[in-house]
């Protein structure tokens, strides 16, 4: 096994700590030296690339926002010429300009490795045939994951999101040993199995590679029961690459190992930006080691997690990431994510993994609303049971009252990439 590692994965820490100070120093050289933004960024901080002489000295560079890279729209952020650039992707993002990232030939290779990388660590290898339903386009998840796949020599199913009912019949036909796709979408595929009367844990899939959103390890149990398989967390971000700057080892369940060789991650307090030690929670920063395109200097994810240490891989891992700042509901007070709603719901019998969270204003009153559909076959009595029990763990565990609909099977909208929770009908 140890033989099909790559040479990183084979490293000591203090070999692969020696590595990435190296290629911080040349990032940041990169960066100041490229990118009029990092220049004025580093100048105004007082910093020269240069005083970058440990890893720890990172800490004093200025963060850099998704707001940096609105105000750089399109190309301002980019540390090439831009006939250098091969690749373009985009993420839309919910209001205002798209954020935009490009590659060089050399950093689509970089990408294609961590990715075939990550197909490894969650059990694929060569010869494998890989079903990669996340969105092909300017979203990073298609085709980031169709060229690791190739990379790994694996064959390739480029099915894109959507068509249903098309995935279902490609899936039984063509016999894919992996899936790629964002766990919600993987709900949705489960109920079409379902409709055309067909067993999903008959079908010839061993494991999926599920991210791009927050899932839960009642998410992964789900999942991995229905289908039969084995369901492993992959994360990424655009502006630090896409799908596969970390990746959790399929021998392990435990948080994706980050690829500490081209991304360097810090968590730092969301409100003062200081450092935090391993193991405490935070918000997840990235700073790009070998990036060419577009490097990027401390980047704010806006991600919540922690640093672990590593254990199927010298590399650390992150606490698979559970909310991001974004989604964080503050309801009369009280923090709560969609996701402490998906463990309580996939806990509670008769509950579906279909839900959403609707708020709404009751004169100056935040209302939240669990929208849940039952699961088929759940009498009205047991719905009636798994409302009250809902509202009353979301009360015991979180603190806050809300409201608890139970609604019949198959009435919500169903994911078809990236799923939201959040129906926000406020004003
Ligand atoms: O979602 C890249 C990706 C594609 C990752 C396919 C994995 C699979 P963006 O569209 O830029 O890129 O969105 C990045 O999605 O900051 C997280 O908030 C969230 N996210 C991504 N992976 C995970 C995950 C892609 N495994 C944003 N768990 C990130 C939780 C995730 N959240």
């Amino acid at each position: 096994m140890t033989a099909s590692l790559d040479s990183a994965e084979r490293m000591s820490r203090t070999e692969l700590e020696a590595l990435q100070l190296g290629r911080l120093r040349t990032t940041l050289r990169h960066a100041y030296e490229s990118v009029a933004h990092y220049r004025a960024a580093f100048d105004r901080a007082g910093l020269k690339p240069e005083d970058c002489r440990s890893l720890a000295d990172l800490a004093r560079f200025p963060f850099t926002t998704k707001a940096d890279l609105r105000d750089n729209y399109p190309f301002g952020m980019f540390a090439v010429p831009e006939d250098r650039v091969r690749r373009i992707h985009a993420s839309s993002g919910t209001t205002g300009r798209p954020t935009v990232v490009g590659y060089t030939g050399k950093d689509l290779e970089t990408w294609a490795d961590v990715v075939a990388r990550s197909i490894r660590a969650a059990g694929g290898r060569p010869g494998h045939r890989i079903h990669v339903a996340y969105g092909y386009g300017l979203f990073t998840g298609g085709l980031g994951a169709h060229y690791g796949a190739e990379r790994l020599g694996c064959t390739v199913i480029p099915a894109s999101g959507g068509m249903t009912a098309r995935q279902v019949q490609l899936i039984r036909d063509f016999r894919p040993d992996i899936i790629m796709v964002t766990p919600s979408y993987m709900l949705t595929l489960l109920d079409e199995f379902e409709r055309q009367g067909v067993d999903p844990r008959a079908t010839s899939l061993k494991a999926g590679i599920f991210g791009a959103e927050p899932w839960t390890e009642e998410m992964r149990r789900e999942i991995e029961e229905r289908f039969g398989i084995d369901a492993v967390d992959i994360y990424g971000l655009s502006e630090v690459m896409g799908p596969g700057v970390a990746q959790e080892c399929v021998e392990t369940k435990d948080g994706p190992h980050i690829w500490e060789d081209h991304f360097y991650p810090e968590v730092v307090d969301p409100f003062t930006g200081e450092v935090l030690p391993d193991g405490e929670r935070g918000e997840l920063v990235f700073t790009s080691l070998t990036k060419e395109a577009m490097p990027v200097i401390r980047y704010r994810t806006r991600d919540l997690t922690r640093l672990l240490p590593g254990t199927a891989r010298v590399f650390r891992r992150m606490e698979k990431v559970t909310g991001r700042s974004d989604d964080l509901v503050i309801l009369r007070g009280v923090n709560l994510f969609p996701t402490q709603i998906e463990e309580i719901a996939l806990r509670t019998p008769g509950v579906s993994p279909h839900f959403q969270l609707r708020l709404t204003r009751e004169g100056r009153l935040d209302v939240l609303t669990v929208r849940a559909e039952a699961r088929p076959g759940a009498t009205p009595e047991q719905r009636a049971a798994a409302a009250a029990s809902v509202a009353a763990a979301v009360k015991d565990g979180i603190g806050v009252s809300v409201g608890v609909e139970i609604l019949d099977p198959e009435t919500l909208e169903r994911s078809a990439g990236k799923f939201r929770r959040i129906v926000d009908e406020r004003d």
